[in-house]
């Protein structure tokens, strides 16, 4: 039995399906980008995502997922650690304080991104209207999401 995560087959044991999917990402993985926040799927601090789709891991089994292609935020750099365009322009836009919410807002907009590639600042806020910050005041995420659209528009 076997999870894909970014692009990586990763065995289970038996007992790994019945675990919560960011505990098993952050100690048995050490995939530690997705965070533990409210931990009752509300903040969106552990977004990853599965087939593209944004899925709070705080609150899923590692059952849930199976057969389902997961991205966390560790898949979303170039193999050669290079920032995606999206995380680029989160840092040159200064859309990160503490950036404990970062990860999920980053592939929060990232899925929203490849369905549009071409959207309103408006848009842009209500894609990650589900993801809360306690220190940016939003402005610099929604700017930085508006900024990197361009690398998604074929
Ligand atoms: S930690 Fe999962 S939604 Fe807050
Ligand atoms: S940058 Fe601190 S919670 Fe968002």
């Amino acid at each position: 039995m076997t999870l894909v995560i970014n692009g990586r087959n990763v065995r289970l044991t038996a007992g790994d399906r019945r675990k919560n999917l960011l505990t098993f990402l952050r100690e048995d993985l050490d995939l530690t980008g997705a965070k533990r926040g409210c931990g009752i799927g509300i903040c969106g601090a552990c977004t990853v995502l599965a087939d593209n789709r944004p899925l709070r891991a705080c609150h899923t089994l590692v059952a849930d997922v199976l057969g389902r292609g997961l991205t966390t935020i560790e898949g979303l750099a170039a193999p050669d650690g290079g920032l995606h365009p999206l995380q680029q322009a989160f840092v040159d836009g200064g859309a990160i304080q503490c950036g404990y919410c970062t990860p999920g807002m980053v592939l929060t907009a990232h899925a929203f991104l490849l369905k549009h590639p071409d959207p309103t600042r408006q848009e842009a806020r209500r894609s990650i209207g589900s993801n809360l910050c306690r220190c940016t005041g939003y402005q610099q995420i929604i700017d930085a999401i508006v900024a990197a659209a361009p690398h998604y528009q074929k």
